[in-house]
């Protein structure tokens, strides 16, 4: 049986052979996104909104292999497998599909961050490759449509896209339909009176027992508490937006964090119960208090895993990491800033 791939189009076969630049980025949500309402077309319960950072990036270069029969994808030199390398093939399926070539991919990512440590790995690593993956493809997308794209590699990779802070709108419906019009895709949400930073705890750089996928799925399925943070969740967006209208960091920093622990509340809550934060979590939550007590905007969240991002003024971060890195007795502190969206870089950047 011949497998070989069918020849694309003309336009496929003039396709520059040479790889496109890489494209990159990474995201941290102040508003979370935690739970899908359609699975299948990454369609969430709720809005969320984010800030892009400066650190930590992805590069994903893709190129398209005329020979080949499979996909293959290298995470920092290792090849992917399992269900990592069938995220990525199910999400080059759809770039093949908007664009009539079935030719498959060579796809080489780089992360300067552990893999599934909670620190939005998925996030950069979904919207890197929907850039990257287009370009090859040669689909000519704007930023709304790349954002719709990214989103079913990962949700909260539709943010990504995007640079500073960004909002993801759930959108209505669920199914084709709901997915056929702009409803839930990201876009950016002005921000020019803040300058904020987030202060980075890595206290475990490991991946996580439990997938944020599978921990939204019981969440959604099981947790009691699942209804009444997706309410209180839409409040907190509306109330977020407002602050940062109105430059308010310390307003900013108060909903992310009780938006955070009221996410981590509804895992808690759910049968069998995800525990993402550790010990470690706590004694740097204990040390976020303590620079509240002592007059500093600082504020905490944390994602599927045990690290904390504290969110402060940019002016007092050297102080916020010093009094961090005090409590953090194995791991690393970092600070990040405002960063740029997922872009094709020049090539040799
Ligand atoms: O996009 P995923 O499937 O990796 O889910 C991310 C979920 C959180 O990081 C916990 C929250 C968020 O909005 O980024």
């Amino acid at each position: 049986m011949n497998t070989r791939p069918p020849p694309c189009s003309d336009r496929w076969s003039r396709a520059p052979q040479k790889a496109p630049p890489p494209s990159r980025t990474r995201n941290i949500a102040l508003i979370k996104y935690w739970g899908k309402r359609d699975e299948r077309l990454v369609l969430p319960w709720t809005s969320s909104l984010s800030m892009t950072l400066d650190v930590f990036p992805t590069t994903t270069r893709v190129r398209l292999d005329p020979g080949a029969e499979h996909d293959t994808a290298a995470l920092n030199g290792v090849p992917a497998t399992g269900e990592t390398l069938r995220r990525i093939t199910a999400f080059l399926e759809l770039v093949r599909e908007r664009a009539g070539c079935d030719r498959r991919a060579v796809v080489d990512t780089r992360n300067t961050v552990p893999t599934g440590a909670g620190l939005a790995s998925s996030a950069s690593g979904f919207a890197a490759l929907a850039v990257a993956a287009a370009a090859a493809y040669g689909l000519a997308l704007d930023a709304t449509a790349l954002s719709r794209l990214a989103r079913r590699g990962s949700g909260s990779a539709s943010r990504s896209i995007f640079g500073g802070f960004a909002v993801w709108h759930a959108g209505r419906g669920t199914g084709t339909a709901a997915d056929a019009d702009l409803g839930s895709c990201a876009e950016p949400v002005p921000a020019a009176g803040i300058d904020p930073a987030l202060v980075i705890a890595v206290v475990s750089a490991g991946p996580k027992a439990v997938s944020s996928r599978e921990a939204m799925r019981r969440t959604v399925d099981t947790s009691p508490l699942y209804r009444p943070w997706a309410a209180s969740s839409r409040d907190d967006l509306d109330a977020m937006r407002a602050a940062l209208r109105r430059s308010d960091l310390d307003a900013v920093g108060e909903i992310a964090e009780r938006n955070a622990l009221g996410m981590h509340a509804t895992m808690l809550a759910a049968r069998p119960a995800v525990r993402y934060l550790s010990p470690a979590t706590v004694t740097v939550l204990d040390s976020v208090l303590q620079l509240r007590r002592d007059g500093i905007s600082a504020y905490a969240t944390m994602d599927a895993g045990p690290n904390v991002k504290v969110l402060c003024r940019r002016a007092d971060a050297p102080l916020v990491a010093q009094v961090v890195r005090g409590a953090v007795s194995q791991g690393s502190v970092l600070v990040a800033g405002p960063g740029d969206g997922a872009r094709l870089l020049s090539e040799g950047a």
